[in-house]
C-alpha cells in the first residue's frame, strides 16, 4: 500500500465537466499512507457543483476497491475563489503566476550540450502523447533551440486583442522562445533583473490557456541567470539532465544543489547518451561514455533516476529537422524510453502535489 498506488486508484475519479481526474487537477493534498491508514484532503474549487457533492463518496470507493482493508480518512476542503479574483488556489506552487498552468517543470543541467533541449522537447511531446495539455518554453537566452527543434524559426508569436502573446502551436504543443524576444548576440550582456522581467513577462503576458504541464528549457549552468529564472516563478520541480561522464555528473551535482538551495524539488535525474545500440546489431549495447554514473549519483543524492536515454542518430536528425523524434517514431525504442520518462515525471509531480509543500518564490537581491 503506497502513495503511488493510492494516487493511481484516485485517477479513476473523473470530473465530468472537464474530463480530468482529481489527481491531474491537483485536488488531492496532504496525502499520507501508513500502517493500514490512508488519509488525504480533497480541495474543492467549486463546492456548489454536483461533482463536489459526489467526490468524497467516489474517492472513498476508489481507494476501498484497491485496498479493501484500509482505513480511509478523507477531509473535504472548500477553496472558494471570488469572481474577478486574480489569485490562484492558496498554497499553489504557481500562485499569482499563471493559475491556468498547473505544473511548471524546469529542465536543467550544470554542463552545456548534454541534451537538455533534446530531453525538454521529447519529454514535452511524450507528456502530450499521454493526453496532457502541454506547453514548452525556451528560456535559454544564450542559445534558444526550441524554434529549430520544432521548425518554427521564421515564425513570430502574435499579440491578441488583450495584448497578450499567443504561443505558437505545433503538434498540439504551445511553444514560446526567448529567441523570439532577444537576439542571442545581445543576451550575453543581460543581467539578472532583465532576465527576471523578461521571464515574468513570458508568464504574465502570455495566453497559455489551460496547461497541465509547462516544460521550461533552461540555459546551461548554475549561475546568476539560472538562479534568477528559477526564482522568478514558482516551479513545481526540476529535471536535471546529465551525460555519464564524470565531468557532467559533477556539474549535475551542482545543479541539484542549486535547486535545493532555493527549495525547488528535484523530480529526478535523466541520464542522456547513456548507451548506444547499433541499429544493425540490436542485441549489443555499448556504454560509450561509461556506465551507471547517473544511477550512482541519484542514489547518493537521494533523487530518482527518471530515465536513461540512448545515443541515437535519429534523435539528433529529428532535432535538426524540426520534427520531434517521439512523434515521428512513435513505436521506436527511444520513444518508449521517453514515454517511461514522462510517466515517471508525472508520478513524481503528482506525489509532490499531493504530499509536499509547494516551492516558494523568493525575492533575491542583485548586486
Ligand atoms: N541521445 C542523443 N542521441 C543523439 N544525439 C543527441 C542526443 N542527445 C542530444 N543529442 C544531440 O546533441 C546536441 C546537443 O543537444 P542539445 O542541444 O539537446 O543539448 P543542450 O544541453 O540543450 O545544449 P545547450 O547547453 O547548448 O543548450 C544536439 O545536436 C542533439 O541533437
Ligand atoms: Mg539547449
Amino acid at each position: 500500500m503506497t502513495a503511488e498506488e493510492t494516487l493511481d486508484a484516485l485517477r479513476s475519479v473523473v470530473e465530468p465537466d472537464s474530463g480530468k481526474d482529481i489527481v491531474r487537477q491537483k485536488l488531492i493534498r496532504d496525502l499520507s499512507v501508513d500502517d493500514g491508514r490512508i488519509s488525504f484532503r480533497i480541495e474543492l474549487r467549486d463546492p456548489l457543483s454536483a461533482f463536489a457533492s459526489q467526490v468524497e463518496g467516489l474517492a472513498t470507493t476508489a481507494v476501498r476497491d484497491r485496498f479493501p482493508n484500509a482505513e480511509v480518512a478523507i477531509e473535504m476542503d472548500n477553496v472558494m475563489i471570488g469572481f474577478g479574483d486574480d489569485v490562484a488556489v492558496e498554497g499553489d506552487a504557481n500562485a499569482g503566476a499563471v493559475p491556468s498552468v498547473l505544473n511548471i517543470i524546469a529542465v536543467a543541467s550544470g554542463k552545456g550540450g548534454v541534451g537538455k533541449s533534446t530531453v525538454a522537447v521529447n519529454l514535452a511531446c511524450s507528456l502530450s502523447e499521454l493526453g496532457y495539455d502541454v506547453g514548452l518554453m525556451d528560456a535559454d537566452i544564450y542559445g534558444p533551440s526550441i524554434p529549430t527543434m520544432f521548425g518554427i524559426e521564421d515564425e513570430k508569436p502574435r499579440v491578441n486583442e488583450n495584448r497578450k502573446l499567443v504561443p505558437i502551436e505545433r503538434f498540439g504543443i504551445k511553444l514560446l522562445s526567448m529567441g523570439f524576444m532577444v537576439e542571442p548576440e545581445k543576451a550575453v550582456i543581460w543581467r539578472g533583473p532583465m532576465v527576471s522581467s523578461a521571464i515574468r513577462q513570458f508568464f504574465a503576458d502570455t495566453e497559455w490557456g489551460d496547461l497541465d504541464y509547462l516544460v521550461m528549457d533552461l540555459p546551461p549552468g548554475t549561475g546568476d541567470i539560472q538562479l534568477t529564472i528559477v526564482q522568478t516563478i514558482g516551479l513545481t520541480g526540476a529535471v536535471v539532465v546529465s551525460t555519464p561522464q564524470q565531468v557532467a555528473l559533477a556539474d549535475a551535482r551542482k545543479a541539484v544543489a542549486m535547486f535545493e538551495q532555493v527549495d525547488v524539488p528535484v523530480l529526478g535525474l535523466v541520464e542522456n547518451m547513456a548507451y548506444f545500440v547499433p541499429p544493425d546489431l540490436p542485441d549489443r549495447r555499448y556504454a560509450i561514455f561509461g556506465e551507471g554514473g547517473a544511477r550512482r549519483l541519484a542514489e547518493e543524492l537521494e533523487v530518482p533516476l527518471l530515465g536513461e536515454i540512448p545515443i541515437e542518430q535519429g534523435l539528433r536528425e529529428d532535432c535538426d529537422a524540426g520534427t520531434p523524434h517521439v512523434l515521428v517514431h512513435r513505436e521506436g525504442p527511444t520513444a518508449q524510453v521517453f514515454e517511461v520518462l514522462a510517466r515517471e515525471t508525472v508520478q513524481r509531480v503528482d506525489l509532490r502535489n499531493a504530499g509536499l509543500e509547494p516551492s516558494r518564490r523568493i525575492e533575491i537581491l542583485h548586486k
